[in-house]
């Protein structure tokens, strides 16, 4: 296999200026930024066009908690000018699980529309050890989080390089995320391993790690596996990686043979909406064969987990190429949490009258 980029490209400000020229009457703009591999999209670029025509951007900035706290990450939503931004404490930073936050600034959200939307979908019962955890992380991170955020940068600067030299091993850095029509910025902290060269997926080395090692990946693929740095590691932890690698380039003969999936190109992920993702969601649905699901309409969400971003959205027209993807990626190790049928032998698509 030839090197790729690591990810789709990341969308462009060029790129959300045509998506508005095209749907003018779109309310507004949605970027995920950082992904789970690191790369950060131009978001004051987007920002800009977004505002020129009073619109608001909102950011997925999940994997983004710890990007306030030092000058060499990518820049956090929020000073890049986005409007809203929703961060998981739980991921980047040290909050429990379920301490996730919405930050907003500027007027054109209503502020007071944001709450009521929260509170359709929150609880009434919310967890004090959940706000404690986030409150103990703010203050944390207000006192020590250049000194701490700054450790695991220097941290990733000698994983990164001692992973390196692990034959069969390159760590996807800058040079593979970033340029034009790719990523703007790129987060060095998730170690984002290419394991290509080893002839085994990142499936079933994560499997081997977990087995052999007791170590649990962050991510991992049909080519990587990445390791999530945080301020919570050492070289302890570190030097804990560095050996349980080691160990599994040892053994990649016995990890061979394992079954390819068949990734489409960027252009062939995308399929055409040709419903309202609500209205192919509620709409009645059935059950095909996933063999025979190309050209019907799908009524449900399919997401590859991780690293979470999802390949079908309700209301998008099945192709070839995506289904040919899920259901090889299936057969290779892949996990499709929200399919409801998660061995992907039918999808459930919209109902033909
Ligand atoms: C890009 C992205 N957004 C959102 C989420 C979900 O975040 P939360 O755990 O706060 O619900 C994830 C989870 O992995 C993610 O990767």
């Amino acid at each position: 296999m030839g090197r790729c980029p690591a990810h789709r490209p990341s969308p462009s400000s060029a790129a959300y200026e045509k998506a508005f020229a095209r749907h003018p009457g779109a309310d507004g703009a949605l970027v995920t930024s950082p992904t789970p591999y690191g790369a950060a999209a131009d978001l004051t670029g987007i920002a800009d066009v977004c505002h020129r025509r009073g619109k608001p951007l909102i950011v997925d900035e999940a994997w983004g908690a710890h990007l306030p706290f030092h000058d060499d990450l990518p820049s956090w939503a929020m000073d890049a000018g986005a409007d809203i931004c929703v961060t998981s404490i739980h991921k980047m930073g040290s909050g429990l699980e379920q301490g996730s936050v919405f930050h907003l600034q500027g007027d054109r959200v209503d502020p007071a529309e944001l709450a009521s939307r929260a509170d359709l979908l929150g609880t009434t019962s919310p967890n004090v050890l959940l706000y404690a955890g986030i409150d103990a992380w703010r203050r944390q991170m207000v006192q020590y989080g250049r000194e701490l955020v700054g450790g695991a940068l220097e941290l990733a600067v000698r994983i990164r390089e001692a992973v390196e030299a692990i034959d069969g091993f390159h760590v996807n850095g800058a040079a593979d995320f970033c340029g034009p029509g790719l990523a703007a910025d790129f987060d060095p902290l998730p170690v984002v391993m290419d394991i290509s060269e080893l002839g085994t997926t990142g499936y079933r080395a994560a499997d081997w790690l977990r087995r052999n090692h007791h170590i649990d990946v962050h991510l991992s693929d049909h080519r990587r596996i990445s390791a999530q740095l945080t301020h919570a590691d050492d070289e302890q932890t570190t030097a804990r990686l560095r050996t349980a690698l080691r160990d599994l380039a040892h053994h990649a003969a016995d990890l061979r043979d394992a079954p390819q999936v068949t990734v489409p190109s960027p252009a062939d992920l995308r399929m055409d909406q040709v419903e309202l993702p609500r209205d192919a969601y509620f709409a009645q649905h059935t059950k095909v064969p996933a063999a025979e699901a190309h050209g019907r309409v799908a009524a449900e969400m399919i997401t590859p987990y991780p690293p979470g971003i999802p390949v079908v959205l309700p209301g998008e027209r099945l192709t070839e190429p995506v289904l040919e993807y899920l259901t090889s990626g299936v057969a290779s190790g892949m996990f499709l949490p929200d399919a409801a049928d998660r061995r992907l032998h039918t999808v459930r698509v919209v109902a033909e009258s």
